[in-house]
């Protein structure tokens, strides 16, 4: 018996030594210290069986050969997976002396810059940021505008009617209507519509603004574009005045240019203000020369803007007796252009990189 463990114990030593993989190694394990048919298992097994004396011959030797065995299986399997780990850092090596490859990221949209600019100088005169849908109602978009059916005010916006989608009045569309009359959808012509959205929402006092995109079916030129973008103000409370609105329509040209820029106020028509004012600001394009952004006049249309119309606060569901306010619709894309100096609006949609790219 004897004899034989010693020949066990040396084939079990040569295929371990001999044994090229983690694999290999495994099945050496399985030939020899198996539980179910491992060599060496099978005479420790067989100990059991065999009398005192036997076993106190057999026993010790069987034992350390198991213990032998078992601690040179462990030294190379300690041997593959170091062999692993050094091949897998060979592979994985940095070279920390290569140039480092450039990531591109993108940019803000001049647009957007300007929005954002606009929006914090209006959050510090504690105006919320309010959002409105760009497919709107005729109801919203005009009527509630003070620009009944009709109204030859509808005309200078030229609308994108939705052909074909009606949908029920709003709930507070027109009182006695509710439910019996549809409407036409259109794309909002203005971002004013938020203005009576709004005063619903969230009742008077009130200061808000709203960024966003508007649509109107017009001919395309260096000024003007069928899909531009506005800013709405509007401001609601006991005692709004003018003057009110002429300290906050400076500190935004102040905020935004960096700069003093010249302005004029003259009157202007929207039946939604009364009085209304359009205010222009000196062409930085051309500096007051003429050029194609200004349409040879030295002046660009920037701000229209007026006192609340007391329809337009009825609508909105506050008390013109008690409440007064004023509104002001700020051409964001034509800002935009002042800023910069862009003389062609069609650039900013255009989605051309190298225009794109310069800011
Ligand atoms: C309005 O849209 C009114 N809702 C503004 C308003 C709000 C008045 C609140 C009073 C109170 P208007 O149609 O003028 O007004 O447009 C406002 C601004 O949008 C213009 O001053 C101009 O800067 C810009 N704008 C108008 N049409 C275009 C266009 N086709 N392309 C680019 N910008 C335009």
């Amino acid at each position: 018996m004897i004899a034989s463990l010693k020949k066990i114990g040396a084939e079990a030593k040569a295929a371990i030594a001999g044994a090229v993989d983690l694999a290999e190694l495994e099945k050496v394990d399985v030939a020899y210290l198996g539980r179910k048919e491992g060599k060496l298992n099978d005479v420790l097994k067989a100990l059991k069986n065999m009398s005192a004396e036997d076993k106190k011959a057999i026993g010790p030797t069987a034992n350390a050969l198991k213990a032998e065995l078992v601690e040179l299986l462990n030294q190379k399997k300690l041997e593959f997976e170091r062999a692993a780990i050094t091949q897998a850092v060979e592979a994985e090596k940095v070279d920390t002396t290569l140039p480092g490859r450039t990531c591109t990221s993108g940019s803000l949209s001049p647009l957007s810059v300007a929005q954002y600019e606009l929006e914090d100088i209006f959050r510090s005169l504690g105006f919320l940021v309010l959002d409105g849908p760009e497919l709107e109602s005729d109801y919203y978009n005009f009527e509630a505008l003070n620009i009944p059916p009709h109204h030859p005010a509808r005309d200078t916006q030229d609308t994108f009617y939705i052909k074909g989608i009606l949908r029920p009045l709003d709930k507070l569309g027109a009182q006695g209507d509710k439910g019996k009359r549809k409407e036409k959808l259109l794309l909002r012509t203005h971002t004013s519509p938020v203005q009576v959205r709004a005063m619903q929402k969230y009742g008077v006092p009130l200061r808000a603004v709203v960024p966003g995109r508007v649509f109107r079916y017009e001919a395309l030129d260096a000024s003007h574009d069928n899909n531009f973008n506005q800013l709405e103000g509007l401001m609601v409370d006991e005692n709004i005045s003018i003057a009110n609105l002429i300290a906050v329509m400076k500190t935004l040209l102040r905020g935004i240019f960096k700069k003093d820029v010249k302005v004029r106020l003259r009157p202007g028509y929207f039946p939604f203000v009364e009085p209304g004012f359009e205010l222009d600001i000196h062409c930085l394009i051309c500096g007051g020369k003429g050029c194609s952004v200004c349409k040879q006049s030295g002046w660009v249309e920037l701000l229209p803007c007026g006192m609340v119309h007391p329809n337009v606060l009825r609508a909105g569901g506050a008390d013109p007796q008690k409440y007064s306010g004023f509104a002001f619709g700020l051409g964001l894309t034509r800002l935009v252009m002042m800023r910069y100096g862009i003389d062609d609006i069609r650039l900013l949609n255009s989605g051309d990189l190298r225009f794109l790219k310069q800011f």
